[in-house]
């Protein structure tokens, strides 16, 4: 593995296929070791990238102001400073957004795009005051307790009684990030567009990756995003929450490979 810092973010490098790539984007209060399970199986056969977004992980925070644009700045200077030739990109959630708005700005840049428990939707109103509570609540000193239910919020039930060490590793991890950055990318996710319109225009063979258990993005908010995007395949994971790659990382994985194959790549 590799790691370059690319506009002040850490960018990691595994494998060596530098035709085959795949860009892996992650959801909200994680890093890039959320993807971790796919990377290791999956550079045996592509380049896999993955980094920290603005804000959080490793990655700088400088005044925390942050909009989705930026966040799709940034996935842009990674794929030009890294000279990538049309990658395919991987995104869970608030990564899901960032790839959404990618595609909506600038798809001939992609080969194939996956999207994990995420939504193409706005935040409606009780989701910006669920935003304004989260930001209030760090503001008042309360940032563990606030990761500590998000994170427990994300997860399948399943996940969290069975593989509890594993869970409890996630949580400790994102309670490490810098509050700054949490809040700085609540509100670039309150301020970010609605991309549901360019669905139907999204070229790309597009994977739709939800846990059947996902209290964020559900099957019944997901199911008809797949519907919309012309060349799509729907996978569900069973018993899985938000999390599907942790959860369930070898079916995540395989569903991956299994798509990538099908369409060539
Ligand atoms: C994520 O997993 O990235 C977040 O749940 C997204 C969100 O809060 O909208």
């Amino acid at each position: 593995m590799m790691k370059k810092i690319i506009n002040g973010l850490s960018v990691f490098l595994s494998g060596n296929n530098e035709s085959n790539v795949i860009v892996f984007v992650h959801g909200f209060p994680f890093d890039h070791i959320m993807w971790q399970a796919q990377v290791e199986k999956l550079s045996k056969e592509y380049l896999c990238v993955d980094y920290d977004i603005r804000g959080l992980g490793e990655s700088t925070v400088g005044d925390g102001q942050f909009t989705m644009e930026m966040f799709v700045d940034d996935l842009e200077k990674i794929i030009d400073e890294l000279k990538l030739s049309r990658p395919v990109l991987c995104g869970l959630s608030m990564g899901g957004y960032i790839s959404l708005r990618a595609v909506e700005r600038m798809q001939e840049k992609f080969s194939a795009l996956i999207l994990s428990d995420t939504k193409s939707s706005a935040d409606d109103n009780e989701g910006k005051l669920k935003r304004a509570a989260a930001i209030k609540q760090i503001n008042l000193g309360e940032f563990d307790s606030f990761i500590e239910s998000f994170v427990l919020n994300c997860f399948g039930e399943k996940f969290v009684n069975e593989n509890n060490s594993e869970y409890r590793k996630v949580v400790e991890r994102s309670k490490k990030n810098n509050p700054l950055g949490v809040k700085g990318c609540l509100l670039a996710m309150v301020g970010r567009t609605d991309t549901t319109g360019n669905l139907p225009k999204i070229k790309l063979p597009t994977l739709i990756i939800c846990g059947s258990e996902d209290k964020l993005t559900p099957p019944s908010v997901m199911k008809p995003m797949a519907e919309q995007i012309p060349n799509s395949e729907f996978v569900l994971v069973n018993n899985a929450g938000h999390m599907t790659p942790i959860e369930y990382p070898q079916v995540v994985s395989r569903a991956i490979k299994d798509f990538l194959k099908k369409n060539g790549i």
